[in-house]
C-alpha cells in the first residue's frame, strides 16, 4: 500500500527484498498461477484466479528489466510461467536463454523502444506485458508506450525498498478502467490517457 514493489536488499537470492513476498502472498495459492509453476491444485474459479488467467492468456510476450530477471533466473521452474518471448532490457550482451514451454529470454541492449517493437512482433495479436520492475515500468510510462497499468495492491506496508512510481512523470494522467476486488488483493486497471512522449 505504501508503493513498493520490492523491500530492501533486493538481490538474486533475495528475490523481492527482505519482506517483499509479503506482497505476493495472494497469488501462491490460486490455481491459474500454480498451473503456470507446473504445481497442481490451488483455488480457482475466484477473482484472483480470474485475472491471472486473463493476463497470462492476453500476453504473447513480455519485456523485462534485467534486475527483476536476476531475481526470477535462480528462481523460476523449467518451463517458466511466460510460456512466450521475454525480452529483457539491459547493457551487457547475453545469449539468448532457451527454457521449455516456449519461453526464451532475450537481452536486448539497444533500449526499451527496440525491445518493446520485438516484442510487437513476437506477440502477434496479443499483448506485450512489461512485467517490471520499477526502473523499466518507469521508462515505459514516460515514454508514452503503455496503454494500461496494472496494479495489484495487496494489504502490505514495506516501509522502505524499491518504489513503482518513483521517476514517473506526474505529466500522465489516467483513468480507472475497473476494479476486481478479493478479500486478499484489490486489482484495479488504469487506461494510461497521456500517450504523448513525456519528459524523462
Ligand atoms: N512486486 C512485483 O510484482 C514486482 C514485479 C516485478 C519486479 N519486482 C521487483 O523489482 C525489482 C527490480 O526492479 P528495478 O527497478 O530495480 O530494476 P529492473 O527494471 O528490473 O531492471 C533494471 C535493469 O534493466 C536494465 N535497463 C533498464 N533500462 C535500460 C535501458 N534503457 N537500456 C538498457 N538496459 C536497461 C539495466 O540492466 P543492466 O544493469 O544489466 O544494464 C538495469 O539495471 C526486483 O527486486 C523485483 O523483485 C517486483
Amino acid at each position: 500500500m505504501d508503493g513498493f514493489i520490492a523491500g530492501p536488499n533486493a538481490e538474486p537470492g533475495n528475490p523481492l527484498g527482505d519482506g517483499g513476498d509479503r506482497i505476493h502472498e495472494w497469488i501462491f495459492d490460486v490455481e491459474a498461477w500454480r498451473e503456470r509453476q507446473s504445481m497442481k491444485g490451488g483455488r480457482g474459479g475466484n477473482p484472483d484466479d480470474g485475472v491471472v488467467r486473463e493476463l497470462f492468456s492476453r500476453a504473447g510476450a513480455y519485456v523485462m528489466g534485467r534486475r527483476m530477471f536476476a531475481e526470477g533466473e535462480l528462481g523460476w521452474a523449467d518451463p517458466p510461467p511466460f510460456r512466450a518471448p521475454v525480452f529483457v532490457l539491459t547493457h551487457t550482451p547475453r545469449e539468448p536463454w532457451v527454457r521449455q514451454g516456449g519461453t526464451t529470454f532475450t537481452f536486448v541492449t539497444d533500449g526499451p523502444e527496440a525491445a518493446l517493437a520485438r516484442a510487437r512482433e513476437a506477440a502477434g495479436d496479443k499483448d506485450v506485458q512489461i512485467s517490471g520492475g520499477a526502473d523499466t515500468v518507469r521508462q515505459y510510462l514516460n515514454a508514452g508506450l503503455v496503454d494500461e497499468l496494472r496494479v495489484h495492491l495487496a494489504p502490505v506496508l514495506l516501509g522502505a525498498g524499491t518504489r513503482l512510481f518513483d521517476g514517473v512523470s506526474p505529466e500522465l494522467t489516467f483513468e480507472r478502467e475497473g476494479v476486481i476486488d478479493s478479500p486478499a488483493v484489490t486489482h484495479l486497471t488504469y487506461r494510461v490517457l497521456r500517450t504523448r512522449r513525456v519528459a524523462e
